[in-house]
């Protein structure tokens, strides 16, 4: 299998790209602006001869085009991602959801590939009767709150998918991904966990925003890429819709609560308002939760990480760096 990943500098793409090249016969092409990406997240890859980075933009038809043509299967990822950065650059995030996702349907569409979106769980706003399933109402909030744009963006990109395998037999499958952490990801663009990680292990107080009750499923990087490899090669898929994640459900604060414990910190938890926490006012939802079942009849995806295990291995991954950070600086000392 030839593979294109686009945001395959990513948090996520970058695991999917060890995990293909581990796992099979295959060569891997990553195309990625390195916005929220960065070349360290690949350096296990670097110098390989199946593996390679293009730099550039995924709305950008001229480079998108001939990697398309080159590979079996695209796994889109590119995206704006993050509350911080919707909030803050809401034109950025429209456009490149939704126009990078056009340039590739349409791209795959003219050179008869597979394509697997990354959708997101977002897309479920603020319907708060979880587990959610594939088929339930979509119930966002007004337009007034930018929050709403990034899942708004993310529904246009599945009815995009879904038109193109209607009308153009594309073989697309859509994968909902609730919240996914693991090592590589990052804190300064909304997601939680590595902040709290970072705020912990600086024994600086964990910033919970509003009442903390909101409650989440987080899933290991590791079972998030195996659920996509699994739906990549799963027909029964092809035109589906299929939530991919963990459904053991943790509230905030009691997130918090574990990272402090498990870090050994001396942290307080301190609930601030979102206006604080973002400057503008943002809508939260209070629950989500995925319903596994499509998922699991189709593949027999289950996943393996419980919550502590996976936050077991983020903050060992964190403390790492830290090290390696702390080392550069006294190497770098006269
Ligand atoms: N991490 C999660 O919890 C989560 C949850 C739901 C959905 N998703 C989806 O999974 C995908 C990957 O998310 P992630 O968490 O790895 O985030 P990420 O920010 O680490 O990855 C996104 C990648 O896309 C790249 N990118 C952004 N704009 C681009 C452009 N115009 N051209 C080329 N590359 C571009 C970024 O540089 C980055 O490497 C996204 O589509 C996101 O919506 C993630």
């Amino acid at each position: 299998m030839n593979a294109l990943i686009t945001g395959g500098a990513g948090f996520i793409g970058s695991h999917l790209a060890e995990a293909i090249l581990d796992a099979r016969a295959s060569r891997v092409v990553v195309l990625d602006d390195l916005s929220t990406g960065s070349r360290a997240n690949l350096a296990a890859l670097a110098g390989r001869s199946d593996f390679e980075l293009v730099e550039g933009d995924v709305c950008d038809q001229g480079v998108v085009a001939p990697l398309v043509d080159r590979c079996e299967v695209v796994f889109h990822l590119a995206a704006a991602v993050g509350v911080r950065l919707i909030a803050e650059c809401p034109i950025h995030t429209i456009k490149t959801n939704v126009n990078g996702t056009e340039t590739v349907l349409a791209e795959a569409a003219r050179h008869g590939r597979t394509v697997i979106v990354a959708s997101t769980s977002e897309v479920y706003g603020k319907n708060n009767r979880p587990p959610f399933a594939e088929g339930d109402d979509t119930t966002l909030g007004s337009t007034q709150s930018m929050r709403w744009s990034y899942a708004c963006s993310k529904l246009t990109d599945e009815f995009l998918a879904l038109a193109y395998h209607q009308q153009r037999d594309l073989p697309v499958v859509i994968c909902r991904l609730f919240n996914t952490i693991g090592p590589r990801q990052q804190g300064r663009y909304g997601m939680v966990v590595p902040r709290f990680i970072r705020q912990a292990l600086d024994d600086a107080p964990l910033e919970v925003y509003g009442t903390g009750r909101q409650t989440r499923c987080f899933c290991h990087v590791a079972d998030t890429v195996r659920a996509l490899l699994l739906l990549a090669s799963c027909p029964e898929a092809v035109g589906q819709v299929v939530n991919v994640g963990s459904d053991e459900s943790v509230s905030i604060r009691q997130l918090a609560e574990c990272i402090v414990e498990m870090t050994g910190s001396r942290s307080d938890i301190r609930a601030i308002s979102y206006e604080q926490a973002y400057g503008r006012w943002i809508e939260d939802m209070q629950v989500r939760a995925p319903d596994l079942k499509k998922i699991r009849a189709l593949t027999g995806y289950e996943p393996t990480y419980t919550l502590r295990k996976t936050l077991e291995a983020v903050i060992a991954h964190a403390c790492g760096q830290a090290a390696t950070a702390q080392q550069d600086r006294s190497e770098r000392r006269p």
